[in-house]
């Protein structure tokens, strides 16, 4: 279906989805989240954000909700003290549910570990006592880059729970991306391990952290985890975790923090310039990951057995299986390694063995599942699920009606959450017992969070119009600043939109019909064709409304005629045959885009590759498929995944290209 595009907007509307989905009686009924939650929070958004702290322990209260008087630094509950790794752990102990298993850990090779939070509660302490016989305490940096194993946890809620500062680096990244977050942040202590077991086998980890380290002096000692047994070098700074932590006392009382107080910097790469350090703070943060984890997700506690299937590297694991999790009491899974180790039905037997009945992911990863094909969840047994999630990048509809159906049986609601690192917690998704989910939209700000669609002048939009996603008001768990770099902090997300005071999020966006909100990805990968603004994730979402088609990403590449003009690459679903790339195929699948979508939109060329090339977190890099849709050399890919895919692409173009 087409609409006519421009008139004003930032950015055309395109796609059009009429596909809703209600919540069941009975799940509307038993969800945590009511009807009644949006209208108390507009009543009065301040009183419904107290409200929500009230369900932390605060051991003295705030005096004040939220002081903006220095926007664009907020401070959210002002004079009030608590601390977070009590709040995650202790309490529930306290409560009597100290036999609750906490983490359902599973390892890649098949070993397993099940911590009860009573267990959490001393192996925090341990560590907590360590880090103080290091030197180690309030507004110290700790670095700490481990695969997902439960030290890794531990030493966040350790670092949490003394006041230290946690910088989480992912576990795939380079010794050099490791050395400039260490220095950056000046961190005194680095939390490793010798090795990590990467599809099946270990791979050393440790070398990455002595090159990073004799190049950062600010570093004094290094603990590092026997996971693997590889054999490591040995550095007069290093000690082992099971000596140092182990001979620990398990007792620990931790002290009492200014909600203001710093709890972890994560470092998030821009699409250029050297990665900004984003700062959280401790009460605000946990107010909104805790808040939102148990309205979002339906959280409960006695009954349900969440897995969050992010690494403890991205944002996604820090408030989605550290601190919102915890806070709510979770029994959760965590999973150490890759989904296809041994086999492509590793997540499902995961989902059967503990009876997992809330489920997270990235749509990279669903649209993996969806090229790998739809029999391999249908050996499991997945009645257990009730509640499913996206989170990352728009989830294309084609994508989340099969995660629907294959992952989901055709009942579990589909919570699609936009946030990012900077927000720190999600701010737009559906409630799932109170909205009729549509597949590919995030739908609505929760309560109590403020988000709108402007056009270039910062005026909103109408429904059925396109520009730029804002947030109009403060949130508790927002960022606090870049690291070290103020003007960095107002130039990045304040000066865009100066005049209104909104926070520019760098993202796409439109409203619908019904004023809900779809993310149409980032504007710096918008398309300009003959004068209309597309949006990649529009174009995306056809190709993959084609049944042959798995996975698309698509640019536009500089066209005498037309500006731009858009340039497709295609992964096809397993099956999809021996003719799905074939010139008839093709000329099918550009005649499909422009059914969908409008004339417009139809694909300059098509080409089939093998991969696309995606950030470590799962993010396709439009900007090296520039390059190549553009005949340039390919330029940096050190933040690739996997660095061969670019060649995996170049090669294959010798086929599958249809140019008019
Ligand atoms: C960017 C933030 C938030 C945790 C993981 C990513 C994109 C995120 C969605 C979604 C459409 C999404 C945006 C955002 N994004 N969630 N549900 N629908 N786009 O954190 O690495 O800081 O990335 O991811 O572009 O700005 P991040």
């Amino acid at each position: 279906m087409t609409q006519s595009p421009g008139q004003g907007n930032a950015l055309d509307n395109l796609l059009t989805e009429s596909r809703t989905f209600p919540p069941s009686d009975e799940f509307a009924a038993q969800a945590n989240a009511q009807p009644a939650l949006y209208e108390e929070a507009k009543a009065d958004r301040e009183a419904f954000w107290a409200k929500q702290a009230e369900r932390l322990h605060w051991e003295t209260k705030w005096d004040q909700v939220l002081d903006w008087s220095g926007a664009p630094f907020a401070k959210w509950f002002v004079g009030g003290k608590l601390n977070v790794a009590y709040n995650c752990v202790d309490r529930h102990v306290e409560s009597g549910h100290g036999d609750q298993v906490a983490i359902h850990w599973e390892g890649e090779p098949g070993d397993s570990r099940a911590i009860t939070y009573a267990e959490l509660q001393r192996e925090v302490s341990k560590a907590a006592n360590a880090l103080t016989s290091l030197g180690i305490g309030a507004e110290d940096r700790v670095a700490i880059y481990m695969p997902m194993v439960p030290e890794a946890i531990f030493a966040m809620l350790a670092c949490a729970r003394v006041g230290a500062l946690h910088n989480v680096v992912f576990g795939g990244f380079s010794a050099e991306a490791l050395r400039t977050r260490i220095q950056d942040s000046a961190c005194r202590l680095v939390i490793t391990t010798d090795g990590q077991y990467r599809r099946g086998t270990p791979a050393p980890l440790k070398p990455a952290v002595d090159e990073a380290v004799a190049d950062a002096p600010s570093v004094e000692k290094v603990i590092v985890v026997k996971r693997t047994d590889t054999e490591v070098a040995w550095t007069g700074k290093d000690v082992w975790w099971h000596e140092l932590v182990d001979s620990q006392s398990d007792q620990h009382t931790p002290e009492a923090f200014d909600s203001e107080h710093p709890l972890f910097i994560l470092y998030t790469s821009g699409t250029t310039g050297k990665p900004k350090g984003i700062l959280h703070t401790s009460g605000g943060y946990l107010t909104q990951a805790s808040y939102t984890h148990q309205n979002v997700f339906d959280l409960k506690p006695d009954t349900d057995v969440y897995w969050c299937t992010a690494d403890i590297g991205w944002v996604t694991g820090h408030s989605y299986i550290v601190y919102g999790p915890l806070s709510n009491r979770v029994t959760q899974v965590v999973y150490e390694g890759t989904p296809n180790t041994p086999h492509e039905g590793r997540h499902w037997e995961i989902v059967q063995k503990y009876g997992v009945s809330i489920y997270y992911t990235a749509p990279t990863l669903i649209r993996t599942f969806m090229k790998w094909g739809a029999d391999i969840p249908a050996k499991y047994d997945l009645s257990s699920l009730r509640v499913l999630g996206s989170v990352g990048e728009p989830i294309n509809p084609e994508a989340w009606i099969w995660y629907r159906e294959n992952v989901g049986g055709g009942k579990t609601p589909i919570v699609d959450t936009w946030w990012q690192t900077e927000t720190g917690a999600i701010m737009i998704s559906p409630l799932p017992g109170v909205i009729s989910t549509k597949p590919g939209s995030a739908q609505r700000p929760l309560p109590g969070i403020g988000a709108k669609v402007v056009n270039d002048e910062g005026v909103e939009v109408p429904a059925g119009g396109g520009g730029y996603l804002v947030l109009d008001e403060p949130w508790p768990s927002m960022l606090r600043g870049i690291w070290g770099d103020e003007e960095r902090y107002r130039d990045t997300y304040w000066s865009r939109f100066k005049d209104q005071g909104f926070y520019f999020a760098g993202d796409g966006a439109k409203y619908d019909a019904d004023g809900d909100i779809w993310l149409l990805g980032r504007v710096d990968d918008v398309m300009n064709v003959s004068g209309h603004r597309i949006s990649t994730t529009e174009v995306e979402s056809a190709l993959v409304s084609h049944p042959t088609v798995a996975e698309a990403a698509v640019v536009g590449a500089s066209d005498d005629t037309t500006g731009q003009g858009i340039v497709a690459f295609v992964i096809l679903r397993g099956g999809a045959g021996a003719d799905a790339g074939g010139a008839d195929a093709i000329k099918a699948l550009r005649d499909h885009v422009a059914k969908e979508i409008g004339p417009i939109a139809k694909p300059r060329q098509i080409m089939v590759v093998p991969e696309l090339p995606k950030t470590r977190s799962g993010k396709i890099m439009r900007r090296l498929l520039r390059d190549v849709a553009e005949n340039r050399a390919v330029g940096d890919v050190t933040t690739l995944a996997d660095s061969s895919v670019m060649d995996l692409i170049s090669a294959g173009l010798q086929s599958g290209k249809a140019e008019d």
